[in-house]
């Protein structure tokens, strides 16, 4: 969910293999404006951007893996248009709320700040999409002397490198 290919990127190319990853900041997603609540009317969104993208790979998965960095102690905007949009992916394209939300979600979550609020409003929001969070971790770039820290490299470092095992071990375990 990184506006750049950094820590989260190299986190989850660690985890999951690269055609499965989908970085948010490579994708043209626009927030809402415009509309005439067509999501609601069971119509087509207005937008024509990439949210289609993430839907199909959405719907393919039994689990949804987030890596997020904290921007100024919230979840990136990104999140928030991805958020704003889902009403358009579960109301039109699919059997409804309930076939959107069912699944597992797992996050990594990146910063040295209010990580655990970030943290908090992701577990929440997802939950509120109707999945289960499995596990979740933070990783703190302070904690860490090897790797680049928040400009990324942090992949360098053993320490992260078991976290991350173990966190990819809780989502195989749990299906
Ligand atoms: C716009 C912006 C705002 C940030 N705000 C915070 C913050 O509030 N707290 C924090 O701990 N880190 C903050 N950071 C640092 C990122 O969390 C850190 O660089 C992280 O490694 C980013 O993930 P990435 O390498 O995948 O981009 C911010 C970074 C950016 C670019």
């Amino acid at each position: 969910m990184s506006a750049r290919k950094g820590n989260c990127w190299d986190f989850a190319r660690h985890v999951l293999p690269e055609s499965d990853i989908l970085v948010l900041g490579e994708l043209h997603l626009e927030s809402c404006s415009k509309c005439d609540y067509e999501c609601m009317k069971d119509m087509v969104c207005p937008k024509n951007d990439d949210i289609g993208k993430i839907y199909e790979k959405w719907m393919e998965s039994d689990t949804v893996v987030l890596f997020s960095p904290v921007y100024d102690g919230r979840p990136p905007s990104l999140y928030y248009i991805f958020e704003e949009r889902t009403p358009s992916l579960w109301k039109r394209k699919c059997s409804g709320f309930a076939s959107f939300g069912n699944r597992n979600a797992a996050i990594v979550i990146v910063g040295n700040e209010n990580v655990e609020r970030a943290e908090k409003i992701l577990s929440r929001s997802l939950e509120n999409l109707g999945l289960k969070i499995i596990t979740s971790i933070r990783i703190h770039p302070n904690d860490y002397p090897v790797g680049g820290g928040i400009k990324g490299g942090l992949i360098a470092n053993r320490e992260i490198v078991t976290k991350l095992d173990a966190f990819k071990n809780s989502i195989l375990q749990s299906r």
